[in-house]
């Protein structure tokens, strides 16, 4: 029974990896083209002047982009995981793995994870596991990549999407508590794409979680890949289910506890990682981006996608006549269009970015 199941998940994570890079995208809008950003055109900033630096969860990393969960598990993952690792290691980019159950529960399965640590020793590196799993298993977890943070994952719509999911835990967030009162490094809380609101954060942050990585909709859509797995078509209607990534870190920033933000779900270039900084996100996570570009175009198109994704940022700021990110909270924002309207149902008043810094 043990072994149907392993290989059960195994098979899923190679499917995963295949759907992922074939249309399953959000299809619909990701708001970015109603955030306008502020351009200084007396800047006095060259772009290479730029210092992209930040921390995410209390540890400083060179650029504010992390290479977000991806794989691990099966023979395919860790192909994946070491070219990801050279790429994390030449950009000094966090990365975190995918899922670790499969490397819990076979042993055999470890290297798949380990790989990433054997390229990039000194690299910060994020463990991986759902929301669920035990004190023991997130242990185990850290352990086997020496990871320095821990993710947990929030995803029950693709659980209910997936033909052998599973149903949601009853106990849920006193296991994510216990958990961040027990293990040695700092708990990070994610979505895998249909994203994370303040009613959500303010639980967490109650939790003793130290970042949420809202993962909204926009980029990825499990929606989809699950559904393509099932042999029916009943899923349909949820392939846009979820919240946008930008509302989610507004609502979060504005109206959520005293958390740090991550964004991720579509943050897929310089400039709209730019947009999530302002509106209040500490740091942007990609997955669908890179692995898109690994696969189709390989590590020189992953290379390459990477480097124009942080030089864009570099620009970005130039033009904003900002060196740093320090003060990106301060600058003001033209906010127009949908997510001008979704911010007023949330009870964000478009008005906090409009005028800020003057
Ligand atoms: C092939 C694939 C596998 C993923 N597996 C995991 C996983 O094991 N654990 C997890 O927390 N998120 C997983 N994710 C979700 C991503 O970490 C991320 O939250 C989501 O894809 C949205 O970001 P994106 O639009 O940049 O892809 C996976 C994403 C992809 C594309």
């Amino acid at each position: 029974m043990i072994k149907r199941m392993n290989k059960f998940r195994i098979n899923r994570k190679r499917e995963h990896l295949i759907l992922a890079c074939q249309g399953s995208r959000c299809s619909f809008t990701t708001l970015y083209d109603d955030i306008l950003l502020p351009h200084d055109s007396l800047t006095t900033i060259n772009p290479d002047e730029t210092d992209l630096s930040a921390a995410i969860c209390g540890i400083e990393v060179k650029s504010p982009l992390y290479i977000n969960a991806i794989t691990g598990g099966a023979l395919v993952s860790e192909s994946v995981n070491r070219q990801l690792a050279m790429l994390a290691k030449e950009f000094s980019l966090p990365m975190a793995v995918g899922s670790q159950f499969a490397g819990i529960s076979n042993p055999q399965l470890k290297f798949t994870y380990q790989v990433v640590r054997k390229y990039n020793p000194q690299g910060v590196i994020m463990a991986n596991l759902p929301a669920t799993a035990t004190l023991k298993q997130a242990r185990a977890a850290v352990e086997m990549v020496e990871a320095q943070i821990l993710q947990l994952y929030l995803n029950p719509a693709q659980e209910f999407i997936m033909p052998e999911g599973d149903r949601v835990a009853k106990r849920l967030l006193a296991n994510v508590a216990e958990i961040c009162r027990t293990v040695s490094v700092p708990v990070l809380v994610k979505e895998v794409g249909f994203g994370i609101g303040a009613s959500q954060a303010a639980s967490l942050a109650q939790a003793g979680v130290r970042a949420v990585d809202v993962s909204g909709t926009g980029g990825t859509n499990f929606a989809r890949i699950e559904g393509r797995r099932n042999s029916s078509r009943w899923w349909t209607p949820l392939a846009s289910w979820g919240l946008p990534t930008p509302l989610c870190v507004a609502d979060v920033a504005v109206n959520g506890p005293n958390i740090e933000i991550l964004a991720s779900g579509g943050v897929d270039d310089g400039i709209s990682a730019l947009k999530c900084l302002c509106l209040g996100a500490a740091a942007v996570g990609n997955a669908g981006g890179v692995l898109w570009r690994l696969r189709n175009q390989g590590l020189a198109g992953a290379r390459k996608y990477t480097a124009n994704y942080l030089r864009q940022m570099q620009v970005g700021l130039a033009l904003m006549g900002k060196r740093s990110l320090d003060d990106l909270g301060q600058v003001s924002l033209v906010i127009t269009g949908r997510f001008k309207e979704l911010l007023k149902q949330r009870a964000v008043n478009p008005k906090y970015y409009w005028r800020r810094g003057y």
